[in-house]
């Protein structure tokens, strides 16, 4: 135990406990202000403080005590000094900034740009919602597809016009038609694939990517999107097609909307149909885009042929189905009154931000 003599020369006992207390004090101190941090620094390291007070007391100190209370007044000054230390970097980081430094919060934000979604994504997911309201899902398939699902199952002919090179991009010629390979030309293959998977009732849509070999302008391109549908089960009948696509053309078009199917061709569907909805541009009185006639031309559809369904193991006398097959651009170009179809591909800022808040 450290002694010290105390003024009137009695020896005081108990010092190195008063110091050990004084370091736990020190190492438990927090400062929640600068003023704290400094009073800290006053008490403790000032020369008028503590810590200065007790190295005067050194000479009171009996000599062979002295290295030992030397070294635990120095313990406590360490201490205090790193203490006094870390608080103010901690009081400067956080505490009151200097004006340099300060935040002034009223100044106006920095506009923040969000991204748009492009016009395929949004048509595209209007038409699938709406059709999936009624109940259809959702099919997908490969955008490289073998002969067989985009053509043969389809019941078309050998020598059909659109396996012609002019068309359709060959990836390989095969002696079979599962060994040809070609970008897909509509995503109808898709639909072959959900008949040879699933058993009726089918109520679906494939939305997709698809290829066609043509010159690229305003109204034509190599790539474009769609979706088609296809509703298989027992006794479906061209009146529950038109019903069908009556709902879709007033959800999309708005419900004034009025429909017309003419007749038309595909090899898959027989009776086949074109069907045009009334102009929701000029509301059917005739414009530029509808060509004056008041009528535009959005989708082809009709009866599944009864050889698609057999060549897809349906039993074409228990069931009967409709399909349909719509361009997703040419129900964006309507819908946003988009003239160019390659402005969709192109990828011009000033064209896509133009969709900003749109939501499907
Ligand atoms: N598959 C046709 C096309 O790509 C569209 C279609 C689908 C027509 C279904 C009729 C029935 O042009």
């Amino acid at each position: 135990m450290i002694r010290v003599r105390s003024r009137s020369g009695a020896e005081e006992p108990g010092m190195e406990e008063k110091i050990k207390e004084l370091i736990t004090e020190v190492e438990s101190f927090e400062a929640s202000s600068k003023e704290q941090a400094e009073a800290f620094r006053l008490k403790y390291l000032s020369k008028k403080g503590i810590i200065a007070g007790l190295f005067a007391e050194m000479k009171n100190v009996q000599p062979d005590q002295r290295k030992e209370y030397g070294l635990v007044v120095n313990e406590l000054k360490t201490k205090a000094e790193t203490k006094f230390q870390v608080l103010s970097e901690k009081l400067e980081d956080t505490g009151s900034a200097s004006a340099e430094t300060a935040i002034d919060f009223t100044l106006p934000a920095e506009p923040y740009v969000t991204g748009a979604r492009h016009p395929i994504s949004l048509a595209r997911k209007q038409i699938v919602s709406i059709f999936s309201r009624i109940g259809y899902t959702i099919s997908e398939g490969p955008e490289i597809e073998d002969d067989w699902h985009n053509f043969t199952a389809l019941n078309f002919p050998e020598n059909h016009p659109a396996r012609d090179m002019q068309d359709t991009f060959f990836i390989r010629q095969g002696a079979r038609d599962t060994e040809s390979i070609a970008l897909r030309t509509h995503t109808s293959s898709v639909q072959v694939r959900v008949m040879e998977n699933s058993k009726p009732p089918i109520r679906t849509i494939s939305p997709g990517r698809v290829y066609r070999n043509e010159a690229i302008s305003a109204r034509a391109h190599c790539f474009f999107h769609q979706v088609e549908g296809l509703y298989i089960d027992e006794g479906v009948s061209f009146a529950d097609l038109k019903q069908t696509l009556l709902y879709f053309a007033k959800e999309m078009f708005g419900t004034e909307t009025k429909i017309r199917l003419r007749p038309s061709y595909f090899p898959f569907t027989e009776p086949s149909a074109e069907m045009d909805v009334t102009c929701s541009i000029c509301k059917g009185n005739g414009c530029n885009v509808c060509k004056h006639t008041g009528w535009l031309e959005i989708l082809g559809c009709g009866m599944v042929d009864p050889n698609v369904l057999d060549n897809c193991k349906i039993d074409s006398n228990k069931f009967s189905g409709f399909a349909f097959g719509m361009g997703i651009e040419r129900i964006a170009m309507l819908r946003y009154g988009i003239n160019d179809l390659r402005l969709f591909s192109e990828n011009d800022i000033r064209f896509l931000k133009q969709f900003r808040g749109e939501i499907a």
